[in-house]
């Protein structure tokens, strides 16, 4: 049975990509923590005899998460020809004052897991010669942020990794995207502490539904990255032609609470 392996599914910008895909009749395996959520999910998206829908409740931000979770794919015979990793959180504040452990848990999620993740499930796309990868990156990735270093940086670090395995992996047929959403109105500022950030006023901020949809069409077209929204693309081509310097002083302004 072929499945998508959605992270972060429980809630937010997953949750709508969930929904996205299985209206497209893909069969589901979602991970999240939060197994109430993940069970009211089976609810919501009935299995037919065509389209099973899976669970897995796992904080992947834990060492050897990545591995645990593909062993488990295989010992279920489950293949995973569609990988969209989005499991990732922020935190907003001064960088030394931020608790270490935090960043430590952020910088595994946002990088190492998804690293890893890649690592194994490419392996049996290659064999086939077929599958696809969609890391939600972010708008943070075209810049540093002052006060949100890590997770911008965590997000460059998603962007470059996977614009290189797009090219690297073009031959294999298996394509790898990235996404960059701006600020959507998710649980994602609550988490972040940001609530008070312009950027997350929802005038400003886009729906998770709309993310989820670029997502869809990104998939579709095979694209290599896809921003989201006019207003996004804009301002990362305009970045080009400024100092870097400039980018991250305006970049700190817009996101400060
Ligand atoms: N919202 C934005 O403004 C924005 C902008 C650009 C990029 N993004 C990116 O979009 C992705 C999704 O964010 P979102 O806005 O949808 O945030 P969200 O509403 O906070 O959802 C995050 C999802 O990740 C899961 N998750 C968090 N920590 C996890 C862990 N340790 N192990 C397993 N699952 C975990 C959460 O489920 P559980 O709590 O059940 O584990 C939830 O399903 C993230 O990578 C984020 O960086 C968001």
């Amino acid at each position: 049975m072929t499945f998508t392996l959605i992270t972060g599914a429980s809630t937010g910008i997953g949750y709508e990509v969930a929904k996205r895909f299985y209206f497209h009749g893909h069969s589901l395996l979602l991970v999240a923590r939060n197994a109430e959520r993940l069970e009211a999910l089976k609810r919501e998206f009935p299995e037919t005899q065509n389209q099973k829908i899976k669970t897995i409740a796992m904080d992947l931000s834990s060492p050897n998460a990545a591995r645990l979770l593909f062993e488990q794919t295989q010992h279920n015979g489950w293949h995973v020809d569609t990988l969209i990793n989005n499991a990732g959180f922020g935190t907003f504040g001064l960088f030394d004052e931020t608790n270490l452990e935090t960043l430590e848990n952020m910088m595994h999620l946002n990088m190492v897991t998804l690293t890893a993740l890649m690592h194994f499930f490419i392996k049996p796309m290659r064999a086939a010669k077929h599958g696809q990868v969609i890391n939600i990156a972010s708008t943070a990735a075209f810049q540093g942020i002052p006060k949100f270093s890590v997770y911008a940086a965590s997000k460059a670090f998603v962007l470059h990794l996977s614009e290189a395995l797009h090219v690297e992996y073009k031959n294999y047929g298996i394509c790898v995207s990235a996404i960059c959403p701006g600020a959507t109105a998710t649980q994602f500022a609550t988490r972040a502490q940001m609530q008070n950030s312009k950027i997350f006023k929802p005038a400003v901020s886009a729906t998770p539904e709309a993310v989820a949809a670029l997502c869809y069409s990104t998939w579709k077209n095979r694209k290599a990255i896809a921003v989201h929204g006019i207003a996004n693309r804009l301002l990362v081509f305009l970045s080009r032609f400024m100092p870097r310097t400039l980018n991250t002083k305006l970049a700190g302004k817009f996101v400060d609470v």
